[in-house]
Formats: C-alpha cells, sequence, structure tokens
C-alpha cells in the first residue's frame, strides 16, 4: 500500500481493466483505497487483475460487459450500485486497434473499431453520469492515443481516438455544471503486450530514438497521471486533453544536419 490515499471509499469503474493499461489504473485506485471495479469483455483477464488485486490487499469488483451493447453497460451500472452503493470515478479505457493503410482497412474492422473506441466512450459516459449527477459530482477519464493527435498509425484507429479527443471538452463543458470533470489522456508508445515484442527489435531503438524523453512509457506513467486526474486536486482540470508520450507527439525531427545547420550564419558579425 502507498502512503497516499486519495481514493479512500471511492468506487472507480476501469473499462478494460483485464488489459495492462486498465489493469495497472484499476490497481492504483486499489493502492490508494478504491474499490476498483474491473469491466471486461474477457472474465480471465477480469479475474487475474481481480487477483492482484485482492493479493495486494485492496478491494476490486470484477463485471463482464460487452461495452458494444447498451443494456450490458445499464446492467454493469446497477449492479455496482447494487455492492459499492456509488460511482465517483469512470475510466474509458478499453479499446481495440489496428494496423492496415486506409486501402487495406475492411469496413467491418473500421465499424468495430468505432463501436469499440470512441462508441464505448459515449455508452459508458451516457450511463454512468446520471448516476454522478445524482450524487453531486465525479471524475471521468479517457484513454484515447497519441495517434489520434497526429498523422500515425492506422487511419481507423487515429479516427477512433480523434473522436474521443474531439468529444472531450463538449462533454465537459455539458458535465461541467454537475461538478463532473471529464479530462482524455493520450498515450504515446506504452510498454505492453501488444508492442513488448516489437520494443525489443531495432524498431524499438528506433521509436526510442524519436522520444525526447529516450525511453518508451510504462504502465504506471499511465496509471499516475489517471490518479491524479480522477483526485480531488484535478478539480478544476475539465477537457483537458493531455498527451503522455515524453514528448514525441509535438515535434518533428528532420535530422542532426538541420538542427546544427544555421541560416543566420552569414548576417553575424
Ligand atoms: N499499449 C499502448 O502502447 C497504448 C498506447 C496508446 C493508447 N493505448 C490505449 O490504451 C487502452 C488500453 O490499452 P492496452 O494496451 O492495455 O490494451 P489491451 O488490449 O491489453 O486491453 C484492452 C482491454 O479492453 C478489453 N475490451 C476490448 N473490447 C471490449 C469490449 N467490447 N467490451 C469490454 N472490454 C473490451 C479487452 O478484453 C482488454 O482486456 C486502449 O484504449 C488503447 O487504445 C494503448
Amino acid at each position: 500500500m502507498v502512503g497516499k490515499d486519495r481514493f479512500t471509499d471511492k468506487v472507480a469503474i476501469v473499462t478494460g481493466a483485464g488489459g495492462d493499461i486498465g489493469r495497472e489504473i484499476a490497481r492504483q485506485f486499489a493502492r490508494e483505497g478504491a474499490v476498483a471495479v474491473i469491466a471486461d469483455i474477457n472474465p480471465e483477464a477480469a479475474r487475474e487483475t481481480k487477483g492482484l488485486i485482492d493479493g495486494d490487499g485492496g478491494r476490486s469488483l470484477a463485471v463482464q460487459v460487452n461495452l458494444l451493447k447498451s443494456e450490458e453497460i445499464r446492467s454493469m451500472v446497477r449492479t455496482v450500485l447494487r455492492k459499492c452503493s456509488r460511482i465517483d470515478i469512470l475510466v474509458n479505457n478499453a479499446g481495440i486497434g489496428e494496423r492496415s493503410t486506409l486501402l487495406e482497412t475492411r469496413e467491418e474492422m473500421w465499424d468495430l473499431i468505432m463501436a469499440v473506441d470512441p462508441g464505448s466512450v459515449f455508452r459508458c459516459t451516457k450511463y454512468v453520469a446520471p448516476e454522478m449527477i445524482r450524487q453531486g459530482g465525479g471524475k471521468i477519464v479517457n484513454i484515447a492515443s497519441m495517434m489520434g493527435m497526429i498523422g500515425m498509425g492506422a487511419p481507423s484507429y487515429t479516427a477512433a481516438k480523434g473522436a474521443i479527443i474531439a468529444m472531450t471538452p463538449i462533454v465537459a463543458a455539458e458535465l461541467g455544471p454537475h461538478r463532473i470533470n471529464v479530462n482524455t489522456v493520450c498515450p504515446g508508445f506504452i510498454r505492453t503486450k501488444l508492442n513488448r515484442d516489437m520494443i525489443a527489435t531495432p524498431i524499438g531503438d528506433q521509436i526510442i530514438g524519436k522520444i525526447p524523453m529516450r525511453r518508451i512509457g510504462n504502465v504506471s506513467d499511465v496509471a499516475a497521471l489517471v490518479a491524479f486526474l480522477s483526485s480531488d486536486d484535478a478539480d478544476y482540470i475539465n477537457g483537458a486533453v493531455i498527451p503522455l508520450d515524453g514528448g514525441m507527439g509535438r515535434f518533428l525531427d528532420l535530422g542532426e544536419d538541420y538542427r546544427t545547420y544555421d541560416p543566420f550564419r552569414g548576417t553575424k558579425e
């Protein structure tokens, strides 16, 4: 257990908490006193997360839910309220992706990514926010991606994460008067099972060379920011879209020759 107890007796739903990033977010909430609700379609992965939290002495509730289905989300909300009485935090973390060019992208895959990524953010927020309004406030954190901010990755995934980024300020404006903060985190390359193997190849070194912090992010980097945004310390942060990419997404490296070339040379004394 860590010393800080920012979430004592709070109830935090983390979608996709059977996956690497969601698991660490859920564990962080539980370490700081929350009941972590592990909402995932994959019951085995959810059980694994629950086992880790229980092993740490934390409190958790695993709920199997297909976030494509509104009825399952509404049933999850009812289950959480029945067992935990309240919902203070919602982290819309579940997401899927792919690696196709536009010409290779299958229409079914485009539709699925849109339905899971921004679709689940829409549906979960729609069915959880009324409860937060009743309670007098709450915190909602979405997980988008650096790839939703810049031209990188598959068009489907970029568009899906871009939709989450685009909806953030307007949803924040709607829910802000109810004391509900809505913010979005955009991770860059994070060490997860999805890209662990790739990072171990020379591609990993190429990527690290383009990250100003010269390292791949860790799941704990994401969990730390999500926990901060879910805490009272972030009460005045609303509608923010925050890159978490070691600085990678907002500069263009034109190479050493460009960096060292001085176009004002001739004009200097
Ligand atoms: N891994 C990275 O480097 C990285 C970078 C930027 C953003 N992200 C985003 O972070 C989030 C988590 O990524 P991850 O690497 O932990 O992914 P992951 O694949 O390990 O975990 C995603 C989880 O979501 C669940 N899920 C998928 N579809 C679902 C559905 N219909 N209903 C319920 N649950 C469903 C899966 O079962 C899985 O447990 C995703 O939104 C991803 O796009 C990841």
